[in-house]
């Protein structure tokens, strides 16, 4: 197959656009000439309660440096996503509910989004939350997500949401972190047809988090759980007794608007730190300019609020913008493998934004699903969270989009806040694979291993040379891991952990992390978190893990396992081991293989050479490269012959 097909604006879209090719040249100039009117615009979408004079103050360099945005502006971010549409969209829908049983679903207007955040908020004053205080969201995809981190940002209280996918021992471990002293959760979460029992998860994760004074348990299922005395409140029977309104706090555009955790290629997931206004300007900006976002339309992002994803495109965005988001509990192939095609027909969506990693899963099982369906009220379509492969890029567009939609296929991390790099439907010629162009005010470079930049096209890693408003500000309570993490490798710029390509066109192609970091599913995972949850096993001594490229998930997970001498390996033990990965962790980081190896290759220094696990892994044992610098170079023959074993 062809992959350097190329697809310019539809007729429609270049005439109609928000952001035409006009437009687009013109921020781009504007931008050029005078930066901070660019920015301006940027952030006065939103409503200041004082407005900012400074609209920045950043430098990477560490002996001075500092990333300050709008930081004598003062403004909430709940009033910008809530109270400011009052008075001309009141009775308009913010939040479309759909369940995951598809007889279940709710709209809830801006007006009840109003007062159900009020009462939350009173809640948790009433509970003790005062503004700065950390408060850890643990619930499935349900309003009250929505409602609990608009409730938070109210008050000036920090949320930290941790996806209900996560283990206990997951959850702890980001409570502890932040000590979070009040957790809100569900009794039950349910996806695909099964109970998530997120209430005991929660009473497990606080035998290890004994920081934790407050447990709010809003009702999903009913279903009986136990609550400690004194502890656990039933969250429908608090938010009875207080008021529906409540005053929102002004806050610094620095102060924090929340924390989300992340995996990175060493050590425990990190406590991505975002503040209030240069985050919420952009993700804002972003989602209306990428989206051409219009009052009115039906916008669905199938993330999980527990990603960046959904907190910035399920909530802050649309919901700064007035729009109408709507919010999935469910799965893609349940009850059928048609229910993401039957929601869009169902709530007239017209624009849907999600993972490559589902496109594929569902194109896989042909196109009979989607055809059964209408999906004319679709008019974009948008991929995130890993590179999307052109095969999965062409059958998006012309079995679902019916080669009407444009599709923005949308690099960004966790750490960016949002969008970086991504087409503008009415602006950007595309091409499958690639996420084409940086934003307007998005400074990218490509360095070699030694920090030179590149000119023209060519491969290398890459960097971000200045700041942008959505940028992290900190690692909570490390903010030296910050700066090592992503300033020191090549001093003077962010280094964003992916490889990339840029093509004599000057369109970037996204190749992939170059560190260890795993992408599987679209959700990142740190070897080094998988690999101390394999020896956390009383028969593992050792063990390395490494991703290779899977049909479906993108990036499988790979795990070379040495035992404990004595032990025996074997089929029970393998499957002992994933479901002791799953427990420790959560299913998404379930192992696809797991190898047994009586040794790994290491330098004579100790150092395991994963160059040569990954290059196994793959089954490119041809090309192994120098293997002389390892202090037992018969450890990888005898890894190349295990693997051939493998069925
Ligand atoms: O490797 C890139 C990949 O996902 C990483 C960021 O993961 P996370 O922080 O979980 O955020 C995911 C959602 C924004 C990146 O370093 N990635 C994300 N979007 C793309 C992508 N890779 C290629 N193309 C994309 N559109």
């Amino acid at each position: 197959m062809s992959h350097d097909q190329s697809f310019p604006p539809p007729a429609a879209w270049a005439r109609d656009a928000l952001v035409d090719r006009r437009r687009y040249e013109d921020l781009v100039a504007l931008e050029a000439r005078d930066p901070d009117a660019f920015w301006r615009e940027v952030a006065g979408r939103l409503d200041w309660e004082t407005p900012f004079t400074k609209v920045k103050d950043v430098s990477f360099d560490l002996t001075d440096f500092r990333i300050r945005w709008f930081e004598d502006g003062r403004l909430n971010a709940s009033v910008n996503c809530i109270d400011r549409h009052l008075a001309a969209r009141g009775d308009q829908t913010a939040i479309i509910w759909e369940g995951d049983d598809p007889a279940a679903s709710r709209r809830i207007t801006y007006r009840e989004l109003h007062r159900q955040v009020c009462r939350m908020a009173n809640v948790l004053k009433r509970r003790g939350v005062r503004r700065g205080d950390r408060v850890t969201i643990y619930l499935p995809m349900i309003p009250e997500a929505a409602y609990a981190m608009l409730a938070c940002a109210r008050i000036g209280a920090i949320h930290s949401v941790v996806f209900a996918g996560f283990s206990p021992d997951s959850l702890a471990g980001r409570i502890n972190d932040c000590d979070s002293r009040l957790v809100i959760t569900a009794d039950e979460g349910v996806r695909g047809g099964k109970r998530v029992p997120l209430k005991a998860n929660v009473d497990e994760a606080l035998e290890h988090a004994p920081g934790v004074e407050t447990v709010l348990v809003v009702t999903r299922t009913g279903v009986a759980t136990s609550l400690k005395a004194g502890r656990d409140f039933v969250y429908e029977a608090e938010a009875a007794e207080v008021a529906d309104d409540c005053p929102a706090e002004a806050m610094g555009a620095e102060d924090p608007l929340f924390i989300l955790y992340t995996s990175g290629s060493t050590g425990r997931p990190k406590g991505v730190l975002h503040t209030t206004g240069g985050y919420l300007a952009w993700a804002a900006w972003t989602h209306e300019a990428v989206f051409d976002y219009r009052p009115g339309q039906v916008y669905w992002c199938t993330a999980d609020v527990g990603w960046v994803t959904g907190h910035s495109y399920i909530v802050y965005g649309p919901l700064a913008n007035g729009a109408t988001t709507l919010m999935f509990e469910g799965v893609p192939n349940y009850p059928s493998l048609s229910r993401c095609w039957q929601v869009i027909d169902k709530h007239q969506v017209e624009i849907f934004y999600t993972a490559p990693t589902a496109i594929r899963a569902l194109m896989r099982e042909g196109e009979a699903p989607v055809a059964r369906t209408s999906r004319r009220s679709l008019r974009l379509l948008g991929s995130v969270g890993e590179p999307i492969n052109p095969e999965a890029w062409l059958w998006y567009h012309r079995v679902v989009g019916e080669h009407r939609c444009p599709i923005v296929d949308t690099w960004w991390q966790t750490e960016t806040g949002g969008i970086l790099i991504s087409p503008l439907p009415g602006a950007t010629t595309l091409k499958p694979g690639s996420a084409t162009r940086p934003l307007p005010g998005v400074k990218l470079a490509l360095v070699d291993a030694d920090g030179r930049p590149l000119e023209g096209a060519g491969e290398g890693n890459l960097c971000l040379t200045d700041s942008w408003p959505g940028q992290m500000r900190t690692v909570w309570n490390d903010h030296e891991r910050f700066l090592q993490t992503y300033f020191s490798t090549y001093p003077g710029k962010y280094f964003t952990g992916d490889g990339c390509r840029r093509d004599a066109d000057g369109d970037y192609w996204i190749t992939g992390r170059v560190d260890d970091v795993l992408n599987v599913s679209g959700h990142r995972l740190g070897t080094a978190e998988v690999e101390s949850a394999l020896v956390a096993h009383p028969k593992v001594a050792e063990a390395a893990v490494v991703g290779f490229p899977h049909e479906v998930k993108g990036q499988g997970i790979y795990c070379y396992v040495t035992l404990k001498a004595g032990e025996q390996p074997g089929p029970a033990l393998e499957k002992a081991l994933v479901d002791w990965v799953r427990r420790e962790i959560g299913p998404i980081a379930t192992p696809d293989v797991i190898q047994w190896a009586p040794g790994l290759p290491k330098t004579r220094s100790g150092k395991i050479m994963r160059r040569i696990l990954r290059k196994i892994a793959e089954g490119d044992t041809a090309n192994l490269g120098d293997t002389s610098t390892l202090a037992d170079p018969g450890v990888v023959d005898d890894l190349v012959a295990r693997k051939r074993l493998e069925p």
